[in-house]
């Protein structure tokens, strides 16, 4: 049985609508997905929306709806942007569904009877207004805690904890032991120097009183599970984790053969959230070390060097940009313009100025210039001559070849290796390189003399490259690699389906001696003005 690539996001907040950022993770994760199916790998794509919690509580109550007709509205937003977005992923997690309620209850009613959750009274200070108890870490200069608290007041409470602390000589050997627990490696030192400082149990629940838009705990009706026990779980309970089953082996293949998984998350939430609690959540049910997930951690698009919120009022929304440039636009700009790992700014000159260059100019004259000639000089007629013309000349057009698979070669070690902007660099190489090639044999000149041969080694040699260009480019941008594919007539029977791609038809020399291609239409129009 084949093993199938896992790959989950993190689950968006339905406290409020969607942002560029939200935008960015999907799509990223969406590539790397298609990716995998190009490379014939069995994928499996999760991801979803976190419904619960005091956040969307507050939401709800400030829109004067109840919290679950609230999120049902903010869901069908996120749902629409990935249709509009082009972002395939073959499960859906929406924490209010009954299936991921019984697997948290599962979990949390199996950790209880083990002894790994108990009871305890905590006593301290409360903001009233952050609901939440606050530590020495909290007092400002003076002493005192800030204006930001509001009112704070001496309380007593009693909760639910779980023994997060006596598992973490666990989690450091994990992490020793396996080099890229955590891409990139700076976030491994990161999560490494967090998990030393570790002290303390984790609590995991909040009194009815105080939350009530939660998933109850199973062994006391008073309590509703807090956020970890509930979100997280959602990579499991939606893979088909069946918690009455206490060893991992006992799950179904189903489940089994989806481990580990690739988990594409923000810089915000490793530390604690997936590289702590959620790794000792796992090793606590009794996954093997071998089945701990990845974890892909990237970094945030910021607005004018500055954090995107709300509050501030600089929220990029990818809707209006989708509908202005176009998904495979916007798609374009958000896997080129950042580094993996690295933080970068929102900006729609940049985006322009990218698609201008490098869609309209390396990929959209390409095509353009080679279907012209195809269709001018040999009626769309592709020849494979081989060996016809002359040693110099061909000396020159086979860089084009050389090129592609030297392309084609450095872009699996980059995607690999999640290194998406770095693969696209190479694309855009490769149809620069046919562009010079055009420049140089001038074919409009080859024609005018009769040069048959030569004419038909650069029609072929250009028209295979675009075949090639379409699948490398296929995961990034979907829709034009399918009007490429039209465009060159290609696999026409598979138009408009994902498996019309596979890397291993990237392979030179596809195209057969006497295809006809059809004729251009301009696929990535210049963005003019602004
Ligand atoms: O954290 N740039 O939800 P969320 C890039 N529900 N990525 C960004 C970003 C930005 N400006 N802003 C947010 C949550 N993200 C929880 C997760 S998982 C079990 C629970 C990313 O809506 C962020 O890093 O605040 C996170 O990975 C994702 O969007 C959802 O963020
Ligand atoms: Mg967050």
């Amino acid at each position: 049985m084949p093993k199938t690539f896992f790959i989950t996001t993190a689950i968006d907040y339905t406290n409020s609508p969607p942002h560029i950022g939200h935008a960015y993770e999907k799509v990223l994760a969406d590539v790397i997905a298609r990716y995998h199916r190009l490379k014939s790998n069995n994928v499996f794509f999760l991801t979803g929306v976190d419904q619960h919690g005091q956040k969307v509580q507050q939401s709800a109550a400030k829109a004067g709806v109840p919290p679950a007709e609230f999120v049902k509205d903010i869901t069908q937003k996120f749902v629409d942007l990935w249709k509009k977005l082009d972002v395939k992923y073959d499960e859906w997690a929406e924490t209010t569904d009954d299936r991921h309620k019984r697997v948290v209850r599962g979990i949390l009613q199996r950790l209880f009877e083990e002894g790994q959750i108990y009871k305890d009274k905590q006593a301290g200070h409360y903001s009233v207004r952050q609901e939440q108890f606050l530590t020495d870490k909290e007092r400002g200069p003076d002493g005192k805690f800030g204006p930001e608290w509001g009112e704070v007041e001496f309380r007593e409470e009693e909760n639910y904890y779980f023994r997060l602390s006596q598992y973490k000589d666990w989690l450091l050997a994990y992490l020793n032991k396996r080099a890229d627990a955590v891409i990139p490696d700076f976030r491994q030192t990161e999560l490494r120097n967090a998990v030393e400082r570790l002290g303390g149990d984790l609590c995991i629940s909040r009194p009815k009183s105080r939350l009530d838009w939660g998933i109850e705990l199973p062994f006391d009706k008073d309590f509703v599970t807090y956020v970890w026990f509930d979100a997280l779980t959602n990579y499991i309970s939606f893979a088909g984790y069946d918690p009455s089953l206490s060893t991992f082996n006992s799950q179904s293949s189903t489940f089994c053969d989806k481990w580990p998984a690739l988990q594409i998350i923000g810089k915000d939430i490793l530390v604690p959230a997936h590289g702590i609690y959620w790794l000792i959540m796992l090793h606590a049910i009794g996954f093997p070390d071998d089945q701990i997930p990845q974890l892909l951690v990237h970094g945030w698009w910021n607005l004018g060097g500055a954090k995107m919120s709300k509050s501030a009022g600089n929220i990029i929304d990818p809707f209006a940009l989708a509908d202005k440039y176009d998904a495979d636009a916007l798609r374009y700009y958000l896997m080129r313009g950042i580094a993996m790992g690295n933080d970068a700014d929102f900006d729609e000159r940049r985006l322009i100025t990218l698609f201008n260059s490098e869609l309209a100019n390396d990929f959209g004259n390409l095509l353009n210039r080679t279907l012209t000639m195809a269709q001018r000089y040999r009626s769309g007629l592709v020849r494979d001559l081989k060996d016809l013309v002359n040693d110099k000349f061909n000396a020159v057009v086979k860089t084009v070849r050389s090129k592609a698979e030297l392309v084609t070669n450095a872009l699996t070690l980059c995607w690999d290796t999640y290194e998406i902007s770095l693969g696209l660099i190479g694309i855009c190489e490769l149809a620069s390189r046919c562009n010079e090639v055009i420049e140089v044999t001038a074919p409009w000149r080859l024609a005018k003399r009769g040069f048959q041969g030569e004419l038909d080694v650069v029609v072929y040699q250009l028209c295979e490259a675009l075949r090639v260009i379409a699948i490398l480019i296929s995961p990034v941008l979907p829709k034009a690699a399918h009007g490429i594919f039209d465009q060159l007539n290609w696999r026409l029977e598979l138009s408009g389906k994902e498996k019309r791609f596979c890397l291993e038809d990237a392979k030179w020399g596809g195209l057969p001696n006497g295809h006809v291609v059809g004729k251009p239409v301009p696929l990535f129009p210049r963005i003019e003005g602004t």
